[in-house]
């Protein structure tokens, strides 16, 4: 394992100012996006609108990386280059997701387990000739009554960290993505409490499992309010909460957190990564806090390209947008005006 390698691979996807857009929505989660635009999902819609998002000029300026699904990794743009070089070629690192997506926990109503590690270190070594060098698993942790349970927290953690020391061995830099929902009424104190759980079990198993923490990246929630709670909270306390839990947790040779925007709107993730990256340039991090968004990023230029051709130069002046924005965020230096402003490299 070429640890150095790695890490330098992990550093560059977190560059001051840029970030990862997540694109390898699964096939069911692009059915529901595309649904909602009343757009059909086929192959050759999913590679078209797709393909539009890569293709947008400029994005490099702001974004890092891209996450793939298994289908768009291994499809071809309209001039017939494959859509990973044509990320590459832009000096865009492409990614992949690797999981096989969740299943019911068993013994444990209400609590989910990721799948997919059978098999798993051939599918890697492909998509390392394929030229993906980056590696997403996502587990999920469900905040209500009585959960998440410890068991299902060491479930989902020592998942992470087999995927995660398998990717390692493939030359691939794993995104570790625990993900706490923010489904629910729940308050911000109860997401802070099942983040903190979540991380420090992770990070147990990533030790136990023998994972070089300067080689890969943590996708995690923003410590938030569950998104029906009543009371909210304001971004300045998501700050504080979340670069608090981030302390007690996160060892600081790893190199970066790319947060995941979980249904959050697209403003108020952004506003939030804004407000974090303030908070700790206050307080003072050994992390980048960068963004590693799917909805965040991609909701405005879906509804603008709204399944239609000949809305796509509307779709990609929306995703400049919202990458310029959202990079902002990460250096801290968002502020709400932008929104209305031309975007300029
Ligand atoms: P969201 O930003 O829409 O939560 O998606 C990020 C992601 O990759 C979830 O696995």
């Amino acid at each position: 394992m070429d640890t150095e390698k790695l890490a330098a691979a992990a550093r560059a996807l977190v560059t001051p100012g840029k970030g990862i857009l997540a694109a390898d929505e699964s096939s069911g989660t692009i059915k529901r996006r595309f649904d909602s635009i009343n757009a059909e999902s086929t192959e050759d819609n999913r590679r078209n609108y797709r393909e539009m998002l890569f293709r947008t000029d400029d994005i490099e300026a702001w974004i890092s990386g891209v996450i793939l699904y298994d289908e768009t990794a291994r499809q071809k743009g309209v001039d017939g280059t494959p859509l990973v070089r044509l990320l590459s070629d832009r000096g865009i690192v492409p990614g992949i997701k690797v999981d096989k997506g969740t299943q019911p926990l068993a013994g444990s109503p209400g609590e989910l387990i990721t799948e997919g590690l059978d098999g798993l270190g051939q599918r890697l070594a492909e998509y390392y000739e394929m030229g993906l060098r980056f590696a997403k698993w996502r587990a999920v942790i469900t905040v209500g009554e009585g959960i998440p349970t410890p068991y299902c927290i060491e479930a989902n953690a020592h998942a992470l960290a087999r995927y995660a020391a398998v990717s390692q061995h493939a030359g691939l830099v794993p995104i570790v993505e625990p993900e706490v929902l923010m489904d629910g009424d729940h308050g911000i104190d109860d997401c802070y409490a099942a983040t903190k759980a979540t991380l420090q079990e992770t990070f147990a198993q990533l030790s136990r499992q023998g994972v070089a923490l300067a080689g890969m990246l943590l996708k995690p929630n923003m410590v938030v309010s569950g998104s029906s709670a009543s009371n909210r909270a304001d971004p300045a306390t998501v700050a504080a909460m979340t670069v608090e839990c981030f302390k007690q947790t996160i060892p600081a040779a790893m190199p970066g957190v790319v947060f995941l925007s979980g249904g959050q709107t697209d403003n108020e993730a952004t506003v939030n990564l804004n407000a974090i990256n303030v908070e700790a340039a206050k307080v003072g991090v050994p992390w980048a806090l960068s963004f590693s968004f799917g909805r965040g990023l991609q909701s405005a230029p879906l509804k603008a390209w709204g399944g239609k051709a000949k809305q796509a130069p509307a779709a990609q002046a929306a995703f400049k947008l919202r990458a310029r924005l959202t990079s902002a965020a990460q250096l801290g230096k968002y502020t709400p005006d932008m929104e209305t402003q031309s975007v300029t490299v």
